[in-house]
């Protein structure tokens, strides 16, 4: 049965989970072990802010997935709801991850051919498989495909696409030192009057510089149509999460080239 089920897996990987289960345990137990009581208390610190960690992270994976509101999901459909696109043609999807918004895309426009690209890191337990089981059973295997490549440099023309979405990547691209350089990336193998809608965190001043100054840049390279909105302002996010380095810095960039 469980073969038959689609796993988008979740954006707080389990690796992190049991990562940081095991730090508060180990650093728990040794703290009860007659040593100096200095490094006794060190180590039951330790192990106390672990556990707050792994509280955290925790409630961060329960309100993404499916018991817990969705957020994951509600988040990526804000990518597809914003797309200004009229489904002709190819779409890519960068950093699809476990295929979530390749196959979104591919499911909203049948007419469509959709290329989801991702490096498959060890950091995630994503894979190039995960994604064409996942479309196989969507039923829209035929529809998408899937291929391993850096978002930092994309193996494509200029041009190449009519549509290109992007969801919670570009941040995390290591080989681009400037984020604004992937953002540059993404939209050259977009064609002329075609749609993009990337949401990443474009209100961190220290990944992205000033917002305004970004979106200036972003027209300055000759995009015609360029939006921007706070996702906050989209989907209700709880308040927990609304903290830099996790949903609290998300926005969405959007239009046409
Ligand atoms: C938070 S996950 C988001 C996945 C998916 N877009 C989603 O919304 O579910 C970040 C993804 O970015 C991918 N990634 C990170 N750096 C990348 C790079 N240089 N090129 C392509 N993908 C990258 C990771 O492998 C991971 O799948």
């Amino acid at each position: 049965m469980d073969d038959l089920s689609v796993d988008y897996g979740n954006w707080v990987p389990k690796k992190m989970l049991i990562l940081l289960l095991v730090l508060t345990l180990l650093f728990g137990s040794l703290s009860f072990v007659p040593v100096h009581i200095i490094v006794r208390v060190v180590l039951g610190i330790l192990s106390a802010v672990f556990l707050l960690f792994l509280l955290y992270f925790y409630y961060s994976y329960h309100v993404f997935g499916a018991n817990g509101g969705e957020f994951q999901k509600k988040i990526l459909n804000v990518v597809l709801d914003k797309l200004p696109w009229d489904s002709q043609g190819k779409a890519l999807d960068i950093g699809t991850g476990s295929g979530a918004l390749t196959i979104g895309v591919a499911k909203k426009y049948p007419e469509a051919k959709v290329t989801g690209i991702d490096y498959w890191g060890k950091g995630w337990s994503y894979s190039q498989k995960m994604c064409e089981k996942n479309a196989a059973i969507e039923g829209v295997g035929e529809q998408t495909n899937f291929q391993r490549a850096s978002a930092a440099n994309l193996p494509f023309d200029d041009g190449e696409f009519d549509a290109a979405v992007s969801n919670f990547v570009f941040h995390e691209v290591r080989d681009a030192k400037d984020k604004r350089e992937v953002v540059q990336e993404a939209l050259r193998v977009v064609k002329k009057g075609g749609a993009f809608s990337f949401q990443d965190l474009f209100l961190s001043e220290k990944i992205y510089g000033e917002t305004e100054d970004l979106l200036k840049t972003i027209r300055d390279w000759g995009i015609e149509e360029v939006h921007f909105t706070s996702t906050a302002y989209l989907v209700d996010i709880p308040r927990l999460l609304r903290v830099p380095g996790m949903l609290g810095e998300i926005g969405i960039i959007y239009g046409k080239k």
